[in-house]
């Protein structure tokens, strides 16, 4: 992930969350542009009724009130996920973390246009707002949650290092009920000990030259 400082004369409430840009997306603070697919790709039952707070049917109002509320939501980040075309930038969806009353770690959250599923494309997105929030924040804990029902969202957060920590409820706008969630923690030391283990590469095969070690070998 690379982090591309915010230019100057940025309004003040953006300048504060960095641009970030991995190989296939870049991410950076919501703004007015967003609103028209914004409006259209989460106007979807599929993606409403798997997140908290998103309302179906979803309208360009939705999304203006969204964009204008953001910044005053504290120990947040919201980012829109632009997917980089042919020298062009393509809104795909919003991830976010949120620390909700009376929790003491904010929650990361997420969603794609649908016709963007399917390519690894949450995964990459969630990845960078880890990376953002425990290298360029002090915090030590981040929440997930997915509906029981929801495999998809279960393995992003899986391949993203998350570890489940229990099941619990939780309040979805879009269905008007409470609904059973699998809940995840992801540690700052964690995701550490996942970025070392990465970038530390896969150990080097040796020949099986009856029963020598690699030591007798060289
Ligand atoms: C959940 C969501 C963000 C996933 O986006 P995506 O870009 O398709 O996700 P990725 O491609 O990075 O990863 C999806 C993983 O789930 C797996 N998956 C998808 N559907 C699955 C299913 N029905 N059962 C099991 N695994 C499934 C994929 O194979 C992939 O895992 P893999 O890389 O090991 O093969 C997207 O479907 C979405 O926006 N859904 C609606 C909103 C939502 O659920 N938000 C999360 C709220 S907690």
């Amino acid at each position: 992930m690379t982090i591309i400082e915010t230019p100057p004369g940025a309004p003040l409430a953006e300048s504060c969350i960095p641009v970030l840009e991995t190989e296939r997306l870049v991410l950076r603070t919501p703004g007015a542009e967003d609103i028209p697919a914004m409006a259209e790709h989460a106007n979807n039952r599929k993606i409403a009724e798997m997140t908290a707070s998103l309302p179906w049917p979803y309208r360009a109002s939705d999304a203006r009130a969204f964009v204008d509320t953001q910044f005053h939501q504290p120990h947040s980040a919201f980012f829109a996920v632009l997917l980089k075309r042919e020298g062009d930038l393509t809104f795909t969806g919003i991830a976010s973390y949120v620390r909700r009353p009376g929790e003491n770690a904010p929650e990361i959250g997420y969603w794609l246009g649908e016709p963007f599923w399917g390519r690894g494309l949450a995964t990459e997105a969630v990845r960078a707002v880890i990376d953002y929030a425990f290298s360029e924040t002090e915090l030590e804990t981040l929440l997930g949650a997915a509906r029981v029902v929801n495999p998809a969202s279960r393995r992003v957060l899986e391949k993203c290092g998350f570890q489940w920590s229990g099941v619990g409820l939780c309040q979805v706008k879009a269905v008007g009920a409470s609904v059973p969630v699998d809940r995840f923690v992801l540690e700052r030391r964690t995701w550490a000990s996942i970025r070392a283990w990465g970038a530390r590469g896969l150990p080097k095969r040796c020949r099986n030259t009856a029963g020598k070690t690699p030591l007798d070998v060289h």
